[in-house]
């Protein structure tokens, strides 16, 4: 397996992943989005491959946390997929793992995820709520809404979080 940034010629493969793996065609369309906007960091859009098989993607773009020194940019993880056929072999993993190494490296303070509370406390996420950061809707569960705080993560990085409209117009917030 490899792990890389997506190229233009993964997009299709990219897209197909995250349809098999969420049943919709939201997330794809989010990415689609995201592509399109000045939030996405195209060397935080890794794919895992197999020969020219996307088996697996991830994503990290910015939002912002609305926080009493004004607003700040932080990264959200949003979309995680690997394809049913590959799942639980350790694709998801390796793709959160390899993709906090290049964030951390970046000197980001933290990563935001909206996703499975069972799933990302292995990689040092937790919730959100009890270090400031608030959700951008009380229909976010506090559970599903977690944060990876990095070594670069100052008192500042407390506030309330706004997701960019790629979120909405995708359909992608929420439960
Ligand atoms: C979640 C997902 C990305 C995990 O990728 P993966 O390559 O299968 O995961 P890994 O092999 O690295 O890890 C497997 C572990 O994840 C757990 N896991 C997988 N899917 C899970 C889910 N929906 N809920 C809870 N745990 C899950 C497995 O139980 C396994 O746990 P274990 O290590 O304790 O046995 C993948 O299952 C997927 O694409 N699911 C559908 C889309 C999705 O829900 N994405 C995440 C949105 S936040």
């Amino acid at each position: 397996m490899l792990i890389r940034p997506e190229a233009e010629a993964d997009f299709a493969g990219v897209a197909a992943v995250n349809n098999a793996a969420f049943g919709t065609e939201n997330e794809a369309h989010l990415i689609d989005l995201i592509r399109q906007s000045d939030l996405y960091v195209p060397e935080l859009s890794l794919v895992a491959l197999e020969g020219d098989t996307v088996m697996g993607h991830i994503m990290f773009s910015y939002m912002t946390l609305e926080s009493a020194d004004g607003d700040l940019p932080i990264l959200d993880l949003a979309p995680l997929a690997v394809h049913p056929d590959w799942q639980n072999r350790g694709i998801g993993s390796a793709l959160v793992n390899h993709g906090l190494g290049l964030v951390e490296r970046r000197g980001e303070p933290l990563v935001l995820v909206e996703g499975i509370p069972s799933y990302y406390p292995r990689f040092g996420f937790e919730r959100a709520s009890p270090h400031g950061i608030t959700p951008p809707s009380p229909a976010i569960p506090d559970e599903a809404f977690m944060v990876k705080l990095l070594p670069s993560c100052t008192p500042a990085y407390r506030g309330r979080v706004r997701y960019p409209p790629a979120f909405y117009a995708a359909g992608t917030v929420g439960p």
